[in-house]
């Protein structure tokens, strides 16, 4: 059987950066009480021309030059996101028709914070039985435009950030080399936790208008913060344990894990339950917020510009999010 390697890796974020100041020019909220809670200090949100595919277009370039291929090399794309730049079809086909990739299929995931791992995990077994060599997987997020940006919604909405990240997936030339494992999870009673409702069939847009849309708190994503966070640092230490155990390896075998980007202190409680060392860590959190499914492939391709990902690295993706959903990958780079 093949094993699927990342040969690329590429990401955009959008030059507008949002400090902590600047929230709290618009909202009751203050520089010390974010960066208590969550480690951010600035995030990035989008400027007018842009979108969650134009974003991905910028980070899937950066990822194809980075593989060294030609783009008409990629046999397939995999769009994670939660939010599209339409309700339909899904952004998959607009970075597609964007890149210029003739009729290659575009598929969309829609697992939130877990979306990369997701797509990663389907790559991996499309690339596995042969079906394909080279897939394009992304990350894209634009929450800024759909947040409740008043005091009514600070418990979210200083969190998230926008931006993408792209992978290039390819046959491995070597067995030794690769995605060792991928492991993913959901517990759907806890969907309502962590939402966007409207717009939605459940909550459709003229309902919205109807009821005078501004004061309908269904179009803002809700977070029960608690209760995620609890969740959250139970189930990282689990997922990421699972694929030692899967692989007969150690938490010191691991040269990075690059969890989600979702709170600075979930990340640093994970590192500690793991004992792992900083230097086996990467967060990025403090510059770009929470961005979703494009967290984990931003920090991935920062961290392999920044030197920390190198060939036989053992290199451990790790996330957790609305579904909720949570998963993890061990791969040997
Ligand atoms: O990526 C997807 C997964 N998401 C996560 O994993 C996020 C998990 N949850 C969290 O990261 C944290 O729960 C939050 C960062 C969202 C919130 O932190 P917290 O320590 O759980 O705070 P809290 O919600 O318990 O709120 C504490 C206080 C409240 O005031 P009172 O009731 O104690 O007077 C809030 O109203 O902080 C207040 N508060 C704020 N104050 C200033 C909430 N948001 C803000 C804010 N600025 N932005």
């Amino acid at each position: 059987m093949n094993s699927a390697i990342i040969t690329g890796m590429g990401y955009y974020v959008p030059d507008n950066i949002v400090t902590n100041e600047d929230l709290s020019k618009i909202m009751d909220t203050n520089n010390e009480w974010i960066i208590e809670r969550t480690g951010i200090k600035e995030r990035r949100w989008i400027n007018n021309d842009e979108s969650t595919s134009s974003m991905a277009l910028e980070a899937s370039k950066n990822a194809i030059a980075d593989a060294g291929i030609e783009k008409s090399a990629i046999d397939f794309i995999i769009f994670a996101t939660l939010s599209p730049d339409y309700y339909f079809p899904g952004p998959g086909v607009t970075l597609q028709k964007e890149l210029g990739l003739d009729t290659i299929g575009a598929l969309d995931v829609r697992n939130q914070c877990s979306g990369f791992v997701y797509a990663l995990s389907i790559a991996d077994q499309y690339i596995k039985t042969g079906m394909y060599e080279n897939i394009l997987v992304v990350g894209s997020e634009y929450h800024s435009g759909g947040l409740d940006k008043t005091t009514k919604g600070r418990g979210v909405s200083v969190i998230f950030g926008d931006g993408a990240g792209a992978a290039i997936v390819s046959k491995s030339p070597s067995a030794e080399r690769g995605i060792l494992s991928t492991h993913l999870h959901a517990q759907g009673e806890h969907a309502e936790e962590l939402t966007l409702i409207g717009p939605s069939t459940r909550r459709w847009v003229p309902e919205i208008i109807d009821n005078d849309g501004k004061d309908d708190q269904a179009i803002y994503p809700y977070m029960n913060g608690t209760f995620v966070f609890k969740h959250a640092v139970t189930r990282f230490p689990q997922v990421i344990g699972e694929a030692l155990i899967k692989n007969n390896l150690q938490s010191t075998d691991i040269d990075l894990l690059i969890p989600h980007q979702a709170n600075l202190r979930i990340s640093q409680f994970v590192q500690k339950k793991m004992g792992l060392s900083n230097d086996q860590v990467f967060n990025n959190i403090q510059k770009y917020g929470n961005t979703t499914a494009a967290s984990i492939p931003i920090a991935l391709a920062e961290a392999k510009q920044a030197g920390k990902v190198k060939e036989g690295d053992l290199i451990c993706l790790a996330a957790f999010g609305s579904g909720f959903t949570w998963a993890s990958a061990l791969i040997r780079w």
